[in-house]
């Protein structure tokens, strides 16, 4: 369903993507692995069209969506949580919810009722100011918005970032089931090797703007494969 060639990209005349190829089927979670500054960030925005590539093209359902804005893109059903949230601080939960759907119409009750099934954690936190929430309740409300309108691909830059590891765990589960309810496919970008490994299907490792190996899953946990991979070491 989403299919990236020979993707470059960059800032001015600096190279930052080169050559990224890409296959992802429909329904499946790809985790991308990869130390600061290899060109997480860089890939997820030429995806969505913040940023234009310079070369290559990218794919969505068949179709060539490499020269379009990101509106169009949302509109064919690509969603984006970016690094850092991106919340409205002085919103309220509502209204930051209510967000997802600016492109579509007005939400109805029902819409959000429906939304807030899968993140019980928001429902008491409603009437609350985005920016008061926690870091952990703060990725949830953005993954949230993300999924109003009903996107067919997510793309999640670091959403662990600097979250407590309860959420973090809760945050994992609430992605695997959207995935089984909705048949959502997911590209993950993270440093975070155990929440990458219980969320995603494949795990590819960026170094220097290209996608250089697949890890097996099997061998996540094996921290010198991973090491050997990334140079990222795992937790465990
Ligand atoms: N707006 C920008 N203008 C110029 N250079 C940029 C810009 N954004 C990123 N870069 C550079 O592009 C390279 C890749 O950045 P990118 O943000 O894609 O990395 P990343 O893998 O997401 O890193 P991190 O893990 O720190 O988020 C870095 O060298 C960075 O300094
Ligand atoms: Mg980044």
């Amino acid at each position: 369903m989403l299919n990236i060639q020979k993707l470059h990209a960059g800032y001015g005349s600096i190279p930052v993507l080169r050559g990224i190829d890409l296959h992802i089927t429909q329904g499946q979670a790809v985790g991308i692995l990869g130390h600061n500054g290899m060109g997480k960030t860089t890939m997820l925005r030429s995806i969505i069209g913040a940023l234009l590539p310079t070369q290559g093209s990218v794919h969505l359902n068949g179709k060539d969506v490499s020269r379009m804005q990101p509106n169009q893109r949302a509109k064919l059903g690509m969603a984006y949580v970016p690094q850092g949230r991106e919340i409205f601080p002085n919103l309220s939960v509502t209204d930051n919810l209510r967000m997802g759907w600016v492109k579509r119409g007005r939400a109805t009750t029902d819409d959000l009722d429906v939304l807030l099934n899968d993140f019980p954690r928001l429902k008491p936190l409603l009437d609350r100011m985005g920016g008061s929430l926690s870091g952990g309740e703060q990725q949830l409300l953005a993954l949230a918005r993300a999924l109003a309108g009903n996107p067919q691909l997510l793309l999640l830059d670091e959403p662990t970032e600097g979250i407590q590891p309860s959420i973090i765990e809760e945050i994992a589960e609430t992605l695997t089931a959207l995935r089984q309810q909705r048949s959502l496919t997911i590209v993950l970008v993270e440093q975070n090797l155990d929440f990458i490994a219980s969320v995603s299907e494949r795990v590819l490792v960026i170094k220097r703007g290209q996608i250089t190996g697949e890890i097996p899953r099997d061998q996540l946990n094996d921290v010198d494969t991973v090491s050997e991979y990334t140079g990222v070491s795992s937790s465990h």
